[in-house]
């Protein structure tokens, strides 16, 4: 594990404060509006990079890290509030949904990029780095794609075809805009298996390989990840994508990064921080980068302030364990504010996943984030 002694002693430290110290703060007075108006980020920090500016960005900046948040285009172009606090609190973005293919290539041959490039543009001109998501995903393919092979009027040459043209086509469009591609998105199962989809049934395990050779070939500077959710920890599943990152390796296929989804359940429990961090570790062994590609701690409805506390400590593992393993490069959450959120509409009965909640007040897990930010020596 290459985690520094120094650095070890330092957050160990600072782990015992933040398990005791901060739910402590918190218990002594669980009067949500006293905490928050301690918590909340001080106004100024809409000029970016001055002293003053206290976003999670610029704290971030000292770790030699980027923290993100997946963006929903229609809030970004509806909501000021969520726009400023997009533009304000970030220093990288995700594409929520208008990168993916069913939202690039709505009809075959027909390309999209409105949406995408108004992101590209945003983030441009707020000083973000752009995490490309996702060029091949098992959902959220266009339905001419998944018809066409359904009813085997597609066929796996020509699937072929279109896979690697669509990536052509994505990765030279975005070519110098976009820091970081996940190439392919949830490939291995919760059994450890590679998942089973029509990309595997109709092209076999090469597609993977495949897919981030022509996507280094497309633009050779952009970094290509491999990206799954439940990879927090050491598990049959995050051994699988060791051996997975190896084998591409041994055939000199050009992955750079492992993507930790982090989406997580106060319900569940979460992975210690030097859990995540030893994971983290061994990819970061094998040369690769990693980033936390789309943190969320959702809870059973209603909230309460005990599953509040324990979902600050649910995002601060995986922020630890990311500031611990000195090659994770990015900490994002996929949406910040508990008003837009995937969650509800895919979990009946679970909610309030983010930090922020749905007037955009700090919740415990915003504050937590900010300390442990503040915490440590730069990296
Ligand atoms: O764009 C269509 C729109 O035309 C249509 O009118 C509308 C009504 O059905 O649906 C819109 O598509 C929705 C899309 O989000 C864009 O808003 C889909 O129904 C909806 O299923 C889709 O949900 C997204 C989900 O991925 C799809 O699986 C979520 O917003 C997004 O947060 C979620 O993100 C995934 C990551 O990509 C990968 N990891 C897990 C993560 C959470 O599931």
């Amino acid at each position: 594990m290459k985690v520094t002694r120094a650095a070890a002693g330092v957050l160990s430290a600072a782990l015992i404060l933040l398990s005791t110290g901060a739910t402590g703060a918190t218990a002594a007075a669980p009067d949500e509006t006293a905490k928050t108006s301690i918590g909340a980020p001080a106004a100024t920090t809409t000029h970016r990079g001055g002293s003053a500016d206290q976003s999670l960005g610029a704290l971030a900046r000292r770790h030699n890290l980027r923290i993100g948040t997946a963006v929903d285009m229609n809030a970004l172009a509806a909501d000021q509030t969520y726009r400023d606090r997009t533009a304000s609190e970030f220093s990288a973005v995700t594409a929520e949904n208008v990168m993916k293919w069913a939202e690039l290539e709505p009809e075959r041959g027909t390309y999209n990029w409105g949406p995408a490039d108004e992101l590209v543009a945003f983030a441009r001109a707020n000083g973000q780095r752009v995490h490309g998501h996702t060029l091949l995903w098992h959902n959220q393919q266009p339905t001419w794609l998944t018809q066409g092979v359904e009813s085997g009027d597609i066929e796996p040459a020509e699937l072929r075809a279109l896979l690697r043209k669509h990536i052509f086509d994505t990765v030279r469009h975005f070519k110098g805009k976009v820091w970081h591609w996940d190439v392919v998105n949830e490939v291995i199962d919760d059994n450890a298996n590679l998942r089973d989809t029509f990309w595997l049934r109709e092209l076999g395990p090469s597609y993977i390989a495949d897919s981030f050779r022509w996507a280094h070939q497309a633009d050779p500077k952009v970094k290509l990840y491999l990206n799954d959710y439940n990879v927090e920890g050491i598990t049959a599943k995050t051994d699988a994508y060791y051996e997975l990152v190896k084998d591409l390796q041994e055939q000199r296929v050009p992955v750079h990064g492992f993507g930790v989804q982090g989406h997580l359940g106060t319900q569940y429990g979460f992975w210690p921080a030097l859990n995540v961090a030893e994971n983290m570790a061994r990819f970061a062994d094998l040369g690769l980068e990693i980033s936390v590609t789309e943190a969320d701690v959702r809870m059973p409805m209603p909230t309460d302030v005990y599953k509040l506390q324990s979902q600050a400590q649910g995002y601060n593992t995986l922020l630890q364990g990311c500031l611990l393993t000195p090659r994770c490069v990015m900490f994002t959450v996929w949406g910040f504010t508990d008003k837009y959120s995937w969650v509800p509409g895919f979990f009946t009965d679970e909610g309030a996943a983010n930090l922020l909640d749905e007037n955009f007040a700090a919740k415990p897990a915003y504050d937590a984030v900010r300390a442990t930010l503040l915490l440590g020596r730069a990296r």
